[in-house]
C-alpha cells in the first residue's frame, strides 16, 4: 500500500462495538484485519511516519541523532498547539483551563529536555562519523522551534529570514510572529481583571523584541506580595514560571550537550557554536516574572 500523508478512513467505534468485538475474541486481542493495513497504522499514519528516516551517512550512529531531531520537532509542534490553546482559554478568562495547558506545555518541555542524555551517548567520534553529511543544516533552521519561541514571546525579525523562501510554512510563521505571545495574553487577562497594566504596553508593536515594562512588573509584584496560594493570578504566575524554567533547562542542556560533543567547533548553521549558544541561554521568557524575584522584600 502506498503511504499517503492524507488522514486515512477509520470507522468510529462505540462502547457497544468494543463490547461486541471483545465478546467475539473472548477478551483477547483482535488478530485478523481486512485489507493491507491495521487500524493502528491508519489512525496515526504510522507507515508514513516510519518511512521518513533517511540517515545520509554510512554511520550506524546517525540514526540516534536523526530520530531525536524528528521527535523534538513533533514535540515542538505539540507545544505550539498547546500554547495556542492556553491563549484561547486566557482570552476567555478560563484560568483553570489555561493552567491545565500550561502544565502540559511544561511537561512537554521536560520530555524535550530529557532527550538530551540520549544524545549524550554519542561520543565525539560517533558524531564526527556523520557530521559532514549534515551539510549546512542546523536546528537553528527549525521553524517549529521558532514558532514556539515566538508564541512564548521571544520575537526577533531576523529569525524569520531563513524561512522566507519556504511557502508552505512562512505565512503561518509570520502569523505567530505578529500575534500576541502567551505573555501578552496573560498580561491582557491581568488588565481585564483589574490589574493596572499600561494599555500602551499591550498595544505596542508586537513584532518588536520584547522589553519588560514597569507596570507589568508592578502588577506581578503586587500579586506575589499578597502571597495567597488561592489567588488564581499567583497560581498563573507560578504556572508560567514553570514553563519559562523548563524552557531554559532545555536550552542549557542543549548547550552542555553541544560542548560535550563538538567542544568549541563552529556550528553547521554558521555560528561560532558554543560561544554563540552561550549568548542565547541568557534569554528568559516572561522577564517581569523573573524580576519579581529580585523586587520581593
Ligand atoms: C547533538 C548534537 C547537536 C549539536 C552538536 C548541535 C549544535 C548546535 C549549534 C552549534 C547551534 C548553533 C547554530 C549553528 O551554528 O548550527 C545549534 C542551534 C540549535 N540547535 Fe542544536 N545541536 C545538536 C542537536 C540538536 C537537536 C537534536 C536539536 C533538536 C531539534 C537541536 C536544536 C537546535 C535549535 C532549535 C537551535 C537554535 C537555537 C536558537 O536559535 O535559540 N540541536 N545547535
Amino acid at each position: 500500500m502506498a503511504a499517503s500523508s492524507e488522514p486515512r478512513n477509520l470507522d468510529i467505534a462505540t462502547e457497544a462495538v468494543r463490547a461486541a468485538q471483545s465478546a467475539s475474541t473472548g477478551g483477547k486481542p483482535m488478530l485478523d484485519f481486512e485489507g493491507e493495513s491495521t487500524p493502528y497504522i491508519d489512525y496515526q499514519s504510522i507507515d508514513v511516519l516510519l518511512s521518513l528516516q533517511h540517515p545520509r551517512s554510512p554511520s550506524h550512529e546517525e540514526m540516534t541523532f536523526y530520530v531525536a531531531g524528528q521527535v523534538k520537532e513533533l514535540l515542538f509542534k505539540l507545544a505550539v498547539n498547546e500554547v495556542q490553546e492556553a491563549q484561547r482559554q486566557l482570552n476567555e478568562d478560563n484560568f483553570g483551563a489555561a493552567m491545565k495547558y500550561l502544565r502540559r506545555i511544561k511537561e512537554i518541555l521536560v520530555v524535550l529536555r530529557s532527550l538530551w542524555p540520549m544524545l549524550d551517548t554519542l561520543t565525539p567520534n560517533d558524531f564526527n562519523s556523520f557530521r559532514d553529511y549534515l551539510g549546512t543544516s542546523s536546528g537553528f533552521q527549525s521553524y517549529m522551534y521558532r514558532a514556539l519561541e515566538f508564541s512564548l514571546g521571544n520575537k526577533n525579525e531576523h529569525m524569520l529570514k531563513p524561512h522566507k523562501g519556504v511557502p508552505v510554512i512562512y505565512p503561518a510563521l509570520v502569523e505567530v510572529f505578529e500575534a500576541p505571545s502567551l505573555w501578552d495574553t496573560a498580561n491582557a487577562a491581568l488588565k481585564r481583571n483589574g490589574h493596572p497594566i499600561e494599555q500602551a504596553h499591550l498595544d505596542r508593536d508586537l513584532t518588536a523584541s520584547y522589553e519588560g515594562h514597569a507596570s507589568v512588573t508592578a502588577a506581578w509584584v503586587a500579586i506575589y506580595r499578597k502571597n495567597d496560594p488561592e489567588d488564581v493570578f499567583f497560581q498563573l504566575g507560578e504556572a508560567l514560571m514553570e514553563v519559562a524554567d523548563a524552557f531554559s533547562h532545555w536550552r542549557m542542556k542543549h548547550l552542555l550537550t553541544v560542548e560535550r560533543i563538538i567542544g568549541f567547533k563552529i556550528g553547521t548553521g554558521g555560528t561560532s557554536g558554543v560561544e554563540w549558544l552561550r549568548t542565547i541561554v541568557n534569554h528568559r521568557f516572561f522577564p517581569e516574572l523573573w524580576e519579581v524575584r529580585t523586587q520581593l522584600p
